[in-house]
């Protein structure tokens, strides 16, 4: 498979649930989750998990952490309608592109997608936001994926 059939796919549709007044769960997630500090406390959780596993803490080119942590927060506070600091930090997401100089094989996707299912149900929100919020991250995690080479 070469690398062609990967382009555009950062571009990832989201599952949209409706509630039964019609409403679109998506456009209001950022507060309902708990606004910004559901999305520290997520991704503090995921990369704690990342700091432990052999696959994925040798990809991090930086000592520490912690502005990688606040990189994956910013982006996710702004696509689930929160503030665009993201952008105005960062640009464009082009998170395919921005991956593409770490090898990332469905070892590395599942590794990834383990601990971020952790740093999830640590957070204890309701079942409809969870899981729309998993539908998402699960579906993204895939999109990265680069290679299948071991
Ligand atoms: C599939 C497994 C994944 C692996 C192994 C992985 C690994 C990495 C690595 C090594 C970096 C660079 C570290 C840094 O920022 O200094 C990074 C950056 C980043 N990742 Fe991932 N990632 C994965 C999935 C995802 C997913 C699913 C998302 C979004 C939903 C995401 C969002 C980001 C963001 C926003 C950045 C920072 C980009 C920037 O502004 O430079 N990653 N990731």
């Amino acid at each position: 498979m070469t690398d062609n059939q990967f382009e555009d796919k950062d571009r990832v549709e989201t599952l949209r649930i409706v509630t039964n007044k019609g409403e679109d769960v998506e456009g209001q997630l950022y507060e309902l989750v708990g606004g910004k500090a559901f999305f520290v406390n997520l991704c503090i959780k995921l990369y704690e998990g990342v700091a432990e596993d052999p696959i994925l803490r040798p990809m991090y080119p930086e000592e520490d952490l912690g502005p990688a942590a606040e990189r994956l927060q910013l982006f996710l506070e702004q696509y689930w309608g929160g503030p665009k600091t993201y952008q105005e930090q960062r640009g464009h997401p082009q998170l395919r592109l921005r991956h593409a100089p770490y090898k990332i094989n469905p070892a590395a996707r599942a590794a990834w997608v383990k601990h971020m299912r952790v740093a999830l149900e640590a957070q204890k929100l309701p079942e409809l936001y969870e899981n729309q919020m998993w539908a998402y991250l699960d579906r993204a995690a895939t999109a990265m994926i680069n290679t299948f080479e071991d």
